[in-house]
């Protein structure tokens, strides 16, 4: 598959083509994140305008992870996800291109595809029969001579995600046909997932399907929460360290108070994790299956005594993961008030068969829908949520003030770094956020007559 192809094709066109009054207003959001002071407004997280203006500015822009590679391996497997709330077919062409499309039926608009994923020769609508094929070309439609001689198949050919790139496996699409490479847009943050993608030259594969659940709470208290929070752990997972530390007392001291970094990136990415030359994964066959020299050698001592296992990172904005146990997740937004869970498990593709098992199952018992430490978070963020709309309580700010100024060159990991117990990857988060609220997207900038403009300017 080539990454970083932009395409855009002839049904693309329809994007935006009827003229539309005013549906939405912008809100400027610059009062609401103070990242400089770390104050961070609570209606972020509730109300229903900002939200609107998340899906038109974030998810419509920004590049959203979509799958892994390894999920298609020959023409016709697909898989169903969304960007935003917009439902996106992922699919292998004829050509072993992975393409994406708008997930919705050009002629009334139902969901062209309902199944999870599997492999086809063509999309075939349920509801009235038009059928596409792998590269999104309209195929047939039923009575089509009931139509006008003008009606063209090439112009309702699904709507196709312009922009697709690939990172070490990891597939990412972005609506923005004029997107930033996405190696630009990650910029540092390789560095910090190359340490879960890159162990091995022959690279990474998801084991067990996707696991998908529900949670009362903003999108953005997962995806900040990922970024950021190395502080939560000792107290909101004190019962999980308990049962998993050999002596049932849970963590010592000297492990709460760990060293460690945390990395912070101007585009919003984040990356926390401890420091210390013993690094080791957690499930035993995990740990006893990586040789550490050849890791050392491969990524560098640095890496491997920090980044590489315990730790936690989000790329701005909604996708996250674990090195520890290969977790990787989107945080779908489903309303201001709720998001889904998506989570596959990542493995090393050359481990032997009962080490991606353990892997797989290590990661079920802890961050598995049921998990012993993804239970305690879903629980913060609901708990946050719950409460959120409460007149006073809304308007009472959040206190990102943590490390406040202790950001940095350390001189030993890349790009800009502040300690492990810090909110300085949060700041940063909604620093990139509120920038990215208050400038228009490319579907604002694009495609306007000089008509649309003086409207929209009025
Ligand atoms: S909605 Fe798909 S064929 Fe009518
Ligand atoms: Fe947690």
């Amino acid at each position: 598959m080539s990454s970083d192809s932009s395409n855009t094709s002839p049904a693309n066109q329809a994007i935006g083509t009827m003229r539309r009054p005013p549906l939405s207003r912008n809100i400027d959001v610059s009062t609401l994140v103070d990242a400089d002071k770390g104050l961070i407004d609570r209606s972020i997280y509730t109300n229903e305008e900002i939200y609107g203006q998340e899906m038109r500015r974030i998810f419509a822009r920004n590049w959203l992870f979509l799958a892994h590679t390894s999920q298609f391996q020959k023409p016709g497997d697909f898989f169903t996800t969304f960007m935003g709330e917009d439902p996106v077919l992922v699919a292998m062409d004829k050509q072993k291109n992975i393409r994406a499309y708008l997930n919705s039926c050009r002629h009334r608009g139902v969901r062209l595809c309902r199944a999870d994923e599997g492999r086809t020769k063509m999309f075939t609508c349920t509801y009235h029969g038009w059928s596409f094929d792998l590269a999104g070309a309209l195929q047939s439609v039923p009575n089509q001579d009931a139509y006008p001689e003008d009606f063209q198949k090439e112009n309702w050919g699904l709507i196709e995600v312009p922009s697709l790139a690939v990172y070490k496996g990891l597939i990412f699409g972005s609506w923005d046909p004029d997107a930033e490479p996405l190696e630009e847009t990650l910029g540092d943050m390789r560095y910090y997932m190359d340490a879960m993608l890159d162990r091995d030259p022959e690279g990474t594969e998801v084991v067990g399907g996707v696991m998908k659940w529900q949670l009362e709470g903003n999108w953005k208290l997962a995806a900040e929460q990922f970024a950021t929070d190395w502080y939560h752990v000792n107290m909101s997972h004190a019962s999980a360290l308990m049962v998993l530390s050999p002596t049932g007392k849970g963590p010592k001291p000297e492990v709460v108070a760990t060293p460690g970094r945390q990395y912070l990136s101007p585009k919003g990415h984040g990356a926390g994790f401890p420091t210390h030359p013993k690094s080791r994964f957690d499930a035993a066959p995990v740990h006893e299956y990586y040789d550490y020299d050849a890791l050392r050698e491969r990524l560098g001592d640095e890496r491997v005594e920090g980044p590489l296992t315990t730790g936690h990172a989000t790329v701005f904005p909604s996708f996250s993961y674990l090195p520890v146990n290969g977790s990787i997740r989107v945080w779908h937004p489903k309303g201001p008030d709720k998001m889904e869970v998506w989570a596959w498990i990542l493995v090393d593709k050359s481990m032997p068969q009962e080490v991606k098992d353990a892997q797989r199952l290590y990661n079920l018992r802890t961050f598995g829908p049921s998990g012993i430490f993804e239970a305690d978070d879903g629980e913060n963020w609901s708990e946050v949520q719950a409460i959120s709309h409460g007149f006073v309580t809304n308007s009472v700010p959040l206190n990102f003030q943590m490390g406040v100024g202790s950001e940095r060159e350390d001189g030993v990991y890349p790009g800009t770094t502040s300690e492990l117990y810090s909110d300085a990857a949060g700041r940063s988060f909604y620093r990139h956020w509120a920038t990215q609220m208050n400038t228009p997207a490319w579907h604002e900038t694009q495609h306007k007559t000089a008509e649309d403009q003086a409207e929209s300017d009025q």
